[in-house]
Order: structure tokens, then C-alpha cells, then sequence
């Protein structure tokens, strides 16, 4: 009998590389590997990582560094990098770190069964060509039981903003065949799941044989009413209408909106390649939450991009105040090889991104403590995920916005139920909530609009 190889697979970056990892996962399943949760026992440990920002790929380094001494131990160790930084830093991966087996990017995941092979037998493997069509359709990705999964409708990106490495560690945008979406749900919610999340660099632009992003939202929402539908990441430039009236109607499609701003500047919107003002990007904003009555909007933004001013950086902070975000994600801009940004100099001190980074973080907890405070007395629909973090004796789950809420455990609540709960307080970033009802909520919604 052939002897069963561990897989442990670590996974940095964004959720992208989560749906990603649990792609690779089922490919190596296919071929008879088992998954193990710990690098030391595993014969092949694989890194899926990250090349956004320095830092990230500065981790990954740090990491590797570790797992030298897992491969000291145990020579025949096979060890791997995926994703962006495989994919940007190619064959120098190999060269400048000797334990590195094998580098595979975001678009050759199909070989790795067969690098791993010649890596058993001492060679080393590298894949790094990028495709036009490859979307993963036909495999199925392993996924632990669950409540929430994500499913990547499309891949790479074609808006090359300025700063971002995306568009060259990902390839060309390309989307995912709209049934093989439909059946992965199905089967998500034959296996109890209750939320799904799409996931792609720019949703709003999928579009298969003339279906577009909202009619794969309405038809992903229609598979079980049970389960909530989410989405990420929405460029301002194509949230369209119909996606806007798609999300108002359908009950468990979630009114929660990630639109990143990246600078409230039009001088550094259009340095960035971002194609909107920030005029109509307001526009926007207004306009869905007419549309989507009390939707909720999360966003990126980047302090410190080439020639930002501070004046620049006031009309950030001033477009913060006007929309409300009711949550942020907010870096310091990093410099990347090979991009266009990176050919503008790096002119923003260190100090003046700090500086600039911590007021942007400073703003946006005390608007999303002033937006939380606005949820007081009012009753919210929570999915029930689990224990709270802090205390066994509450549980915690999530809004349809997104919101963290905490509250006394139960004895009739199930994990993956929908509870309804009364908020008794709130801080910037979570809310606490008095037990009222277990619910059905989308089935009583549903039997409304028909
Ligand atoms: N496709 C998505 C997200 C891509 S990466 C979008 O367009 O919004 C996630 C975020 O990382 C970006 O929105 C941006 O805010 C940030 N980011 C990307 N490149 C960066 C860089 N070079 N320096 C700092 N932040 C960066
Ligand atoms: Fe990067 Fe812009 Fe594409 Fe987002 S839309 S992945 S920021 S190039
Ligand atoms: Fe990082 Fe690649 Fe995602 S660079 S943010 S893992 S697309």
C-alpha cells in the first residue's frame, strides 16, 4: 500500500487566497492526499501568500525562516509557495531560499499534484504562467463544515490602479461560469451552510454570456432563502442600478456595500487610476441608500500615495465624515516594484503616513461608534456563529450589516440560527443585545413579496 502524504496549507492575504487554499486543498483531496492542521507532522507545507503591501511579503519571509528548521529536521519536508508572491517574485523565490521546493501562481494550481511528485524525487518546480480562462470551474473545493463560505466568481483584474500589484500577480479579469456559482451553492446548502460570500477584485463587472453580477446575485439568493448572500469587492465605478434595486428585493441579499474610496482627492483619484471623482462617488452613496433603506458601507483607504498632500489628506478625512462608513480598512501606502505608482517616487515621509494614518483610523472609530450608537433600542436579525470570544456564557453573531453582536446564551439557540435581539449597547466596534425570538426572517419576507 502507498503510503497516504499529509497537506498542511497556511493562508495569508485576502479572502481570495481563503477561497483559493480551499481550491487547492480539493485538488490534492482528488489525488489522495490527506489535510493536516500542524506544519510539524505534514509532508508537504504549503504557503498561500500575500504581495499587497511590503509588509505582507516581509511575513512570508519571516515565515519561511521557521519552516527552515522544519526542513532541518526533516529533510524530505516538500515546501511550497503559492499565490501573489509566487506569482511576482518567481524562480528569485527558488534561488534565494534553497528549501523552497516549489512556486506556483494563482493560475497554475492544476499542477501542483505533479510538482509535489518531481519534488519528492529532489526536483524543484515552478509554474507561474498566467491564463486568459482558467476559472476552477469544475473543482470542488474542500471546505471543513461551516457556517460561511466563500466563493470566488471571478478572477484577476483588469482596472490596474496604479499602486496595486493585482492585475500582475492575478492576470487578466475573467468570470467564473454562472451555473458552476448556482450547483456550489446548492451543494453549500444541502451541507447546512448559512452564508456565502462572492468574492472577486471587482464584482461589479462579471459578466457570463450577458449574465451580469445582479442576476448572479438574484439567482444565488433565490437557491436558499435560509442562506445570507454577501459580496466584496464593489468598484465605484460599476455598482450599477440594477445591482442596487437586485440587493432592495431580495431579502437575504446583505445591505452592506464594501466600496473602497482609497483618497478623497480627485487629483490623487485620477493619479491612481481610479476613474470616479469623489463627486460622483457621493452620487453613488445616496443614491444606494435610497435605493437600499439603512445599507451600510465599508471601505479602503490609503494614506500616503506619491505627492499627497496634507490638504490631500483633509478631503480623506472630509469624505469620511459625509459618507459614514460604518467600518474601514486604512494603510499606509507601500511602494511596489513594476507598477506605475511605484515610477512616481515614494515622496511621503514615513512619519507623515503615521501621522496621516493614525487621524484616518482616529476618524473612523469614532464615526463608527456615533453610526453604532444610532442601533440602540432597535431590534436586529443575528446569525448565531458561536461562543463569544470573551465569555462561554454569551454568544455571538452577525446583522445583516455586518455588525458584531454579543449576547446571554440560550438554551434554545443553535449555532447557525437566526435570532432576533434588542441592542442595549454599543462601541465602536461591537454590539450587545438582549435576547427576544429565534426566527425565520427571510421566509416570513419572502411570503410578503410573492
Ligand atoms: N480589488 C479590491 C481590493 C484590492 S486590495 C479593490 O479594488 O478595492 C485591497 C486594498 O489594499 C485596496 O483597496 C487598497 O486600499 C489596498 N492596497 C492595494 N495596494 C496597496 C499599496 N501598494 N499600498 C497600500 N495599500 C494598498
Ligand atoms: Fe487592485 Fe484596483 Fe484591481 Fe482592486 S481594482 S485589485 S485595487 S487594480
Ligand atoms: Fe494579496 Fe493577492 Fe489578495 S496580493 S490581497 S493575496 S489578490
Amino acid at each position: 500500500m502507498t503510503k497516504t502524504n499529509n497537506v498542511y496549507i497556511e493562508t495569508y492575504g485576502c479572502q481570495m487566497n481563503v477561497a483559493d487554499s480551499e481550491l487547492v486543498l480539493g485538488i490534492l483531496k482528488n489525488k489522495g492526499f490527506s489535510v493536516t492542521e500542524t506544519a510539524d507532522n505534514a509532508d508537504v507545507i504549503l504557503l498561500n501568500t500575500c504581495s499587497i503591501r511590503d509588509n505582507a511579503e516581509q511575513r512570508i519571509h519571516g515565515r519561511l525562516g521557521n519552516l527552515k528548521k522544519i526542513k532541518e529536521k526533516k529533510p524530505s519536508t516538500v515546501i511550497g509557495v503559492l499565490g501573489c508572491m509566487a506569482e511576482r517574485l518567481r524562480i528569485s523565490l527558488i534561488e534565494e531560499k534553497k528549501m523552497v521546493d516549489l512556486v506556483v501562481g494563482p493560475d497554475e494550481y492544476r499542477r501542483i499534484p505533479e510538482f509535489i511528485d518531481q519534488a519528492f524525487s529532489g526536483e524543484k518546480g515552478i509554474g507561474v504562467k498566467l491564463s486568459r480562462t482558467e476559472t476552477y470551474d469544475d473543482i470542488i473545493p474542500y471546505r471543513e463544515e461551516g457556517l460561511s463560505a466563500w466563493i470566488s466568481v471571478m478572477r484577476g483584474c483588469d482596472k490596474f490602479c496604479t499602486f496595486c500589484v493585482v492585475p500582475f500577480t492575478r492576470g487578466r479579469e475573467r468570470s467564473r461560469n454562472f451555473d458552476s456559482i448556482i450547483d456550489e451553492i446548492k451543494i453549500l446548502s444541502e451541507r447546512g451552510f448559512r452564508e456565502v460570500t462572492l468574492l472577486g477584485q471587482n464584482v461589479n463587472s462579471y459578466n457570463d454570456n450577458g449574465r451580469d453580477f445582479a442576476d448572479l446575485l438574484a439567482a444565488s439568493a433565490a437557491v436558499d432563502r435560509k442562506i445570507r448572500v454577501r459580496f466584496t469587492t464593489s468598484h465605484p465605478q460599476d455598482l450599477s442600478d440594477k445591482l442596487l434595486y437586485t440587493i432592495a428585493e431580495n431579502p437575504n441579499l446583505c445591505n452592506y456595500i464594501h466600496l473602497p474610496v482609497q483618497s478623497g482627492s480627485d487629483r490623487i483619484l485620477k493619479l491612481m487610476n481610479r476613474t470616479y471623482t469623489i463627486e460622483h462617488y457621493l452620487n453613488l452613496i445616496d443614491k444606494a441608500r435610497k435605493i437600499i433603506p439603512g445599507v451600510s458601507f465599508s471601505t479602503d483607504i490609503i494614506a500616503g500615495f506619491p505627492t499627497e498632500t496634507y490638504e490631500d489628506h483633509l478631503t480623506t478625512l472630509d469624505v469620511m465624515q459625509k459618507v459614514k462608513y460604518d467600518g474601514a480598512y486604512m494603510f499606509k501606502y507601500s511602494a511596489r516594484e513594476g507598477t506605475k505608482a511605484y515610477k512616481m517616487g515614494d515622496d511621503v515621509s514615513e512619519e507623515a503616513k503615521t501621522k496621516r494614518l493614525n487621524e484616518i483610523i482616529d476618524l473612523q472609530q469614532s464615526i463608527s461608534f456615533e453610526v453604532n450608537q444610532t442601533l440602540l433600542n432597535t431590534e436586529e436579525v443575528v446569525l448565531v456563529e458561536g461562543n463569544s470570544k470573551k465569555s462561554d456564557e454569551f454568544l455571538a453573531g452577525r446583522t445583516d450589516s455586518n455588525k458584531v453582536v454579543i449576547f446571554p446564551k440560550n438554551e434554545k439557540v443553535k449555532v447557525g440560527d437566526y435570532v432576533k435581539v434588542r441592542i442595549n449597547k454599543a462601541t465602536s466596534a461591537t454590539l450587545f443585545a438582549d435576547f427576544l425570538s429565534i426566527e425565520i426572517p427571510y421566509e416570513k419576507d419572502i411570503a410578503k413579496t410573492a
